[in-house]
């Protein structure tokens, strides 16, 4: 059984991808993203799922997801925004390095406009970013074992501030 050098944590927007793409390249391991196989697997994005199925059913996909990427990826793993809503992934990132990627609210409607297209934010992003901050940032906190603040930095600066953490 392998296990993730880094999986990095944090909210949609805040630079999961980006950074987690460089970060792979520069310690020469693979990138995996738990929405890009979910995406390929059911042949659907993200929020057609939402759509048709409902969240609940979209968190069941996700779970399923994200323990088998834990179980087969051995570099940089980006599960979705609100994979750590789930106890059960909660207790399988313990014992891993775990980074979260933190941002203000601010900073999460400014990079991700008020206009986002994205499912959870749909009508009013400012508040909805603040109630989706305050219910999961402690979980975020709780299976992190560093934490690194993204505001105002460009993906470049967040990797070596990654680097410097390990
Ligand atoms: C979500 C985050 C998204 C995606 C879905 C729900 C969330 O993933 O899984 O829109 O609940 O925070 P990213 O964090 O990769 O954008």
């Amino acid at each position: 059984m392998t296990a993730p050098t880094i999986v990095l944590v944090g909210p949609m927007g805040v630079g999961k991808s980006t950074v987690g793409q460089l970060l792979a390249e520069r310690l020469g391991v693979g990138y995996r993203d738990t929405d890009d196989d979910i995406v390929a697997a059911e042949g659907r994005s993200i929020a057609e799922i939402f759509v048709d199925e409902g969240e609940p059913v979209f968190r069941g996909i996700e779970k399923r997801a994200v323990h088998k990427a834990l179980a087969e990826h051995d570099g940089i793993l980006a599960p979705g925004g609100g994979s750590i809503l789930d106890a059960d992934t909660r207790a399988l990132l313990a014992g891993l390095r775990v980074v979260y990627l933190s941002m203000d609210v601010e900073e999460a409607v400014k990079r991700t406009g008020l206009n986002t297209g994205r499912p959870l934010l749909a009508v009013n992003p400012r508040k909805q970013w603040r109630e989706l901050m305050e219910a999961r940032r402690h979980l975020y906190e709780g299976v992190a074992t560093a934490v690194v603040a993204t505001d105002g930095c460009a993906a470049c600066q967040v990797v070596d501030r990654v680097l410097a953490v390990l």
